[in-house]
């Protein structure tokens, strides 16, 4: 199993503005970790510092040794792949050929798209794994939009990545696509770390192990599906509100008071911090 990943007091700031405030975050090997919240919560830009496509503080291990500070290639070559929110596969190369290149690095563009009989191990399983075998002849360019997230994901596994870090693979994806999509990730996982940045809630509750929610560049949350749906931090952050609080009478007893004072601090903390963000971006 493929180690874990360690990031300690992440920070990047553009400008003036940290849009990763100090983030602590583990994920064990073979986690399927979802980082949800709200649109500039930092999620993005987080995996940008892990992956080295911007300046951060702080500390990210993985399987123990220290990303921060080294290039894009080296982080990519340590075994850490990321999607984008937009697919990146070469619309005119077949499927079979865009794995081809993505496991190729030291072959000559030649061999690379020459029709091939004999498929490589590693880019036979990855189709087979990413359930594209049957049009690994086929242009990119003719993939359902479904067909080309799981082609970049494919495009990962030929190349052996140890931690996969996807940013909103479903957007956009039918019902049924994200059913296998789900699926996908879970196969992933059985022999990789896998983080999936994701807003939708369906898809969470269905595939997440873990949960981290990100508001305003810092973890407000952490636990089980279940843990974080629950805490009245988040429901603030996604709903707007503060949950109902069931019983809040005078005459409620002292645990049940203690409970309502709970919600309310965090409700306070997570609305000042939301306005900090709306004032620094202003
Ligand atoms: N290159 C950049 N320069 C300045 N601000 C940025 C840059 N990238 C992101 N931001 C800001 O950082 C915040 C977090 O953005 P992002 O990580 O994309 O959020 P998320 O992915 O959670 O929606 C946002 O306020 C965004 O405007
Ligand atoms: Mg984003």
């Amino acid at each position: 199993m493929s180690g874990g990943l360690e990031i300690r007091g992440l920070r990047v700031v553009f400008d003036g503005f940290t849009a990763v405030d100090g983030v602590d975050l583990d994920v064990r090997p073979g986690d399927l970790r979802f980082l949800i919240g709200p649109n500039g919560a930092g999620k993005t830009t987080l995996v940008d510092a892990v992956t080295g496509l911007v300046r951060a503080e702080g500390s990210v291990r993985f399987g123990g040794e220290e990303l921060l500070g080294r290039s894009v290639h080296r982080i990519a070559r340590s075994g850490i792949g990321r999607t984008f929110q937009t697919a990146t596969v070469f619309e005119e190369l077949t499927v079979l050929q865009n794995l081809d290149i993505a496991a190729g690095a030291g072959r000559s563009m030649w061999t690379m798209l020459r029709r091939r009989r004999d498929v490589p191990v590693p880019v036979a399983r990855a189709l087979e794994t990413i359930g594209l075998t049957d049009v690994a002849d086929s242009p990119a360019g003719t993939l359902a939009h479904g067909q080309k997230q799981w082609l970049e994901i494919g495009m990962l596994l030929v190349q052996d990545v140890r931690l996969l870090l996807l940013d909103e693979p479903v957007a956009g994806m039918s019902h049924d696509e994200r059913q296998a999509t789900g699926e996908l990730l879970e196969r992933i996982s059985e022999e990789r770390t896998v983080v999936v940045i994701e807003h939708d809630m369906d898809f969470l509750r269905s595939f997440a192990r873990s949960v981290s929610v990100l508001h305003a560049g810092r973890v407000l949350s952490e636990g089980t599906v279940t843990e974080v749906q629950a805490d009245p931090r988040v429901q603030e952050v996604y709903l707007g509100h503060a949950p109902e609080v069931p019983s809040r009478g005078a005459d409620d007893g002292p645990d049940d008071g203690d409970g309502g004072a709970a919600v309310g601090a965090g409700a306070a903390s997570a609305g000042d911090t939301a306005a900090d963000a709306a004032v620094q971006e202003a």
